[in-house]
């Protein structure tokens, strides 16, 4: 997708890394893009306007009440040209305002009077980022169809550890060239995702679970939104906020997502098992709390069933049925045999020792293995890309 041409309105606001956005104003205007920057008041207290004038080669508006060279109101005719409206960094501030519809500035005047796809890539403090104001705030704008960037987990300017770090130059780019009409090889299509991991109770305090976040899951259903498939997202609880856009169906645990799964399966075209079923659950969980006198504590356990297993057999089979093979070692070997076992078009295995990918890291390292193929490794990448070459697999093989 080349930027050539496409008029891009970059938002910049008030947080530490209001820096970054030089380096992505550059960016876009070296692929060809004709940038305009809009500079909140406090965006000026971190870069001057002059910085990102001389990268853009275009005035920089930072006042509401400006005229452009024909004397129209800019705020007006800035969300009007544009093609794509991008806010990096968004900061809680402008997220809030934005989320209100206030129209107290002219960046968010120009949101309110644009009809182009706006991205926000918010930037804060993890603490600010985690409030449930502002994931609220959040919510509200990806109900509203805006696209949200995720925020990286590291180390912010404050010296804490923690999500609230602005996306790389890379991720904010690829959703740039998404919204400005990627693909949209998934249109008419049904899909389902299952995503995070089932919780097994043990009484009404305790489960049993595991390490999933839900991340690839999620990924993936967003990434098939965007690709214009109506997506199931069948769920089970995870550490991270449901893309909008699409039907969420909450589960617990493992008996309560194969009844989930069995209810959407017969009318899709694919299924994406990404969630983490635990594989055993309580014979007999206890209807009140255990009480911990007792120096042992023996739990029986019987097998969930399959899931995959049951849909691949099933008489209504979607076309395309892809799994996810989680290993620690024998990565191919084992993979492979899944595929097989369960009739499978195709298995997603990642190593789960590595410690740069896998359970809730935002990368992922997997290898895809198709039937009769040689297997795919792809290098260490974010989560979404690796959604987005995954549908592309599942596109192919829903052409066959
Ligand atoms: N899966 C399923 N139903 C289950 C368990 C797993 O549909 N009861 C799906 C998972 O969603 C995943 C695939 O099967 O897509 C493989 O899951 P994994 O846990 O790696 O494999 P298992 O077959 O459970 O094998 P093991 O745990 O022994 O490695």
């Amino acid at each position: 997708m080349t930027l050539l041409n496409k008029t891009i309105l970059l938002g910049v606001t008030g947080s530490i890394a209001a820096y970054k956005a030089a380096g992505l104003a550059s960016a876009l205007t070296q692929e060809g893009a004709m940038v305009n920057v809009i500079m909140t008041r406090s965006a000026g207290e971190f870069v001057r306007p002059l910085t990102f004038q001389a990268l853009t080669q275009r005035p920089v508006v930072t006042d509401m009440f400006a005229l452009d060279s024909q004397s129209r109101v800019q705020h007006i005719t800035l969300g009007q040209t544009a093609d794509l409206v991008v806010i990096a960094p968004a900061s809680a501030h402008t997220i809030a305002r934005l989320a209100w519809g206030l129209a107290d500035d002219v960046l968010s005047c120009t949101v309110l009077s644009t009809t182009a796809p706006v991205l926000v890539a918010p930037a804060m403090e993890s603490h600010m980022y985690a409030n449930s104001a502002t994931q609220e705030n959040l919510g509200r704008l990806r109900s509203r169809g805006f696209v949200i960037i995720e925020p990286e987990y590291g180390r912010l300017a404050s010296g804490a550890v923690g999500r609230g770090r602005l996306a790389g130059e890379g991720a904010i780019m690829a959703a740039i060239r998404q919204a400005l009409g990627g693909v949209s090889d998934l249109t008419g299509r049904r899909v389902v995702v299952t995503a995070g991991g089932t919780q097994e109770p043990i009484d009404p305090v305790r489960y049993i679970s595991n390490r999933s976040s839900g991340r690839m899951g999620y990924a993936l259903a967003e990434a098939a939104r965007d690709r214009g498939a109506e997506v199931v997202l069948i769920s089970g609880p995870a550490a991270i906020a449901a893309p909008g856009g699409i039907k969420l169906v909450p589960v617990v645990t493992a008996m309560e997502m194969r009844e989930a799964v069995m209810d959407e399966v017969p009318a899709c075209d694919a299924l994406i098992m990404a969630a983490a079923v635990a594989d055993y659950r309580l014979e007999t969980p206890a209807s009140q709390k255990i009480k911990t006198m007792a120096p042992e504590l023996t739990l029986k356990l019987v097998k969930n069933p399959d899931i995959l297993g049951e849909v691949s057999g099933h008489a209504r089979r979607p076309k395309v049925v892809v799994g996810f093979a989680a290993e620690s070692q024998d990565l191919l070997k084992n993979a492979q045999t899944k595929l097989v076992a369960r009739n499978l078009d195709l298995i997603v295995a990642n190593d789960i020792t590595a410690s740069d990918s896998g359970f809730g890291a935002e990368n992922n390292r997997v290898v895809l293995i198709g039937r009769d193929q040689e297997p795919s490794a792809l290098p260490l990448m974010p989560k979404r890309q690796v959604a987005d070459i995954i549908w592309d697999a599942v596109v192919g093989l829903l052409r066959l």
